[in-house]
C-alpha cells in the first residue's frame, strides 16, 4: 500500500501500509536529505509538479525550517509567508488567501494555524490544492508524528508491541494526538501521562491515560516529554507551577537514570529546560531530541514526493 491522498490533515484514520510507505520512502531519501547524495531524476521530475507555499500563522522553528529544506533538496518551487503581515490582517479570510495562492498556480499549502480544523477546511474547499497540516491548534501535528515514528522505527525495526510513554500537557498537545494515532496504527501502545486536569476525556487512538509517572515509566520502551502549552490555556484555566510540575512530571536526571539504558527520550520541541526535561537529560546519552530534528527533512521530503504523485483534478 502507498500513501495516495490529496492532503495530510492528520494521522487519524491512516492505514498502517500508508504510514509504512512514507517511512520507507523517508529512509530511501535519507542520503539526499542529509546532502550525502544528489536526488535521482525520477524524484526530481515528480517534485517539479509541486509549487509550495509554507503558510505559517503561528511561530515555528523546526517544522518551518525542515519543510523549507525538504523543498529545497527536492528542487521544488517554494515560498514561505506568515511571519510578516499578510492581508489576513486586513480582514481577508484564510479561504480567500489560499484562493489567491491558487490563482498564481500554487498547488500545495503547508499550513500552520492556531485553530483546530483550519487545514481540513481549506483542503475541503479547494480540491485542486494539496494541504498539509503543519500543526492546527490542539488537534494534530501529523508530520511531527511521522518524524517521531520514523526515529523509533529506525531504532527498533518495528514498533509492534512497544510501549511509548508521552508525559506532559496532553490536553493541549497536537503532537500527543498524532503520535497516539500513529503508534496505534503501527502496533504500539501510547501511554499518555500528565496532571489529571491536563488529560483528555477521550483518549486518542485507544491510548492509556495515567497521572502516575513513576508507574508509567516502569516498562516504558520510549519516553517523550511535552512542554506546557501556556499559549493554549483558556483564561479560566490555571497554569501549573513550574517547580511543582517538574517534581511530579518532569523528566529529571534521577528519573532518566532509572530507565533502561536503551530507552530513548524524545521531545518534539521547543524544550523548556528544567521544567518538563532537565538540561542534562536533553544533552544526555538517552536523548534523541536532535535526532528527531535531523529526521524531519527526510520525512517531509517523503511526504512531498507522495503528494507530487497524487494527481489533482487540474493535472
Ligand atoms: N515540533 C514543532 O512543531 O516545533 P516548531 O514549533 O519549532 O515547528
Amino acid at each position: 500500500m502507498t500513501f495516495r491522498r490529496k492532503d495530510l490533515v492528520g494521522l487519524e484514520g491512516l492505514e498502517r501500509g500508508e504510514l509504512e510507505s512514507l517511512l520507507d520512502r523517508a529512509e530511501a531519501l535519507w542520503p539526499v536529505a542529509t546532502r550525502a547524495a544528489p536526488i535521482d531524476d525520477a524524484s526530481a521530475n515528480a517534485a517539479r509538479r509541486l509549487s509550495v507555499v509554507n503558510l505559517f500563522l503561528e511561530p515555528s522553528t523546526r517544522t518551518r525550517c525542515s519543510f523549507e529544506l525538504a523543498e529545497a533538496r527536492l528542487g521544488v518551487e517554494r515560498l514561505t509567508i506568515g511571519g510578516e503581515p499578510l492581508s489576513l490582517a486586513k480582514g481577508e479570510t484564510l479561504h480567500d488567501t489560499v484562493r489567491v495562492l491558487e490563482a498564481i498556480r500554487v498547488n500545495t499549502v503547508i499550513l500552520r494555524h492556531p485553530e483546530e480544523g483550519a487545514p481540513a477546511a481549506v483542503a475541503h474547499a479547494l480540491p485542486s490544492v494539496h494541504v498539509v497540516n503543519a500543526g492546527d491548534g490542539v488537534h494534530e501535528h501529523p508530520t511531527q508524528g511521522l518524524v517521531d515514528l520514523f526515529v523509533l522505527r529506525r531504532r527498533w525495526g518495528s514498533l509492534d508491541g512497544r510501549r511509548v510513554v508521552i508525559v506532559g500537557d496532553i490536553e493541549h498537545s497536537r503532537v500527543a494526538r498524532s503520535n497516539a494515532f500513529g503508534l496505534a496504527a503501527l502496533g504500539a501502545k501510547a501511554v499518555l501521562c500528565g496532571p489529571r486536569g491536563l488529560l483528555p476525556d477521550d483518549p486518542p487512538g485507544g491510548a492509556e491515560l495515567t497521572d502516575d509517572l513513576e508507574a508509567a515509566l516502569d516498562g516504558a520502551d520510549a519516553v517523550m516529554a511535552l512542554r506546557i502549552q501556556r499559549e493554549r490555556f483558556a483564561a479560566d484555566e490555571s497554569l501549573p507551577d513550574a517547580e511543582a510540575y517538574r517534581r511530579r512530571f518532569g523528566l529529571t536526571a534521577e528519573r532518566a537514570e532509572r530507565l533502561r539504558p536503551d530507552v530513548p527520550i524524545l521531545h518534539p520541541g521547543p524544550v523548556n529546560r528544567g521544567v518538563e526535561m532537565d538540561g542534562e537529560v536533553m544533552d544526555g546519552p538517552r536523548s534523541v531530541v536532535f535526532a528527531q530534528v535531523a529526521a524531519a527533512v527526510a520525512v517531509r521530503m517523503a511526504l512531498l514526493l507522495a503528494l507530487a504523485e497524487s494527481p489533482l483534478p487540474d493535472d
